[in-house]
């Protein structure tokens, strides 16, 4: 059977009153496919987040950390930290991390070699500009994200990673890609992997399409073959549309 994961990212937003009640609120769903569901929220929200979903199923976890263990980074978290708390999760190299923080494969690949020795689950994001695409060089650029992101990973941890393919354009932006067009790289990422180790190592990876999923799309994306869940932001901050994504998933089953 089709394995999912249905992934919200918070992004910044909400502060722990509100989301301890949608963590309560969600658990209250009582969904058959829990274990196929996560929250990635703030920081300062996990806490709250881990509590209100016990013995829910649903996993929770962080949106970046640092890669060493300790030391002189203000302002930064490291994965001792995450692990104290218990997340299942942590998001690497999101776009907007890329983007507006410095974030580059080099940190990317540190910060996942870090999670998978703790045996926290990376989702790592992966995904081409709108001026890429336009000039057809989506499969060259993520290709390329890839190589360098797990460099140095063997095949036992690289079995462990979850990939998200968020094409930059359709981030936050309402246009989503067609399913075709998810389908298409989800499938081309199966294949790197492939290339990169071997055939089970590719057919067990959950790869996940991220970019404007909301409750009206999100079935046809999530029956396309390699589209194993997704990451959501906008349609996340709301208990109603996030089930809804969960409610599609579980039909798909
Ligand atoms: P969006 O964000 O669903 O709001 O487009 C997705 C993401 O950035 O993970």
């Amino acid at each position: 059977m089709k394995k999912y994961l249905i992934a919200g990212n918070w992004k910044m937003n909400k502060v722990t009153a509100e989301a301890a009640a949608f963590a309560e609120e969600l658990k209250a769903k009582n969904f058959s496919n829990a274990d196929e569901v996560a929250l990635l929220v703030p920081f300062t929200q996990l806490t709250a987040v881990g509590e209100g979903l016990k013995g829910s199923g649903i996993g929770f976890g962080a949106q970046n950390v640092h890669f060493e263990k300790s030391g002189a980074f203000t302002g930064e978290i490291s994965v001792p930290m995450l692990e104290e708390i218990g997340v299942d999760y942590c998001i690497v190299g999101h776009s907007e991390r890329r983007e507006y923080f410095g974030e580059t494969d080099e940190t990317v690949n540190k910060k996942l070699k870090a999670l998978i020795l703790a045996g926290i689950t990376p989702i790592l994001c992966v995904g081409e500009s709108l001026e890429v695409r336009e000039g057809k060089g989506e499969q060259t650029f993520v290709a390329s994200q890839l190589f360098a992101d797990f460099e140095g990973i063997g095949m036992a941890d690289a079995s462990k990673v979850v990939v998200a393919y968020e094409p930059i354009w359709a981030i936050g932006t309402g246009k989503t890609a067609t399913p075709d067009q998810a389908e298409e790289m989800c499938a081309f990422i199966r294949g790197v992997i492939g290339g990169m180790y071997d055939n089970s190592v590719a057919d067990d990876m959950l790869i996940l399409y991220g970019g404007s999923m909301k409750a009206s799309n999100a079935a046809d994306l999530l029956a396309k073959k390699d589209i194993n869940g997704g990451l959501i932001g906008g349609a996340s901050l709301k208990v109603d549309d996030f089930s809804a994504i969960v409610d599609a998933a579980a039909q798909l089953k």
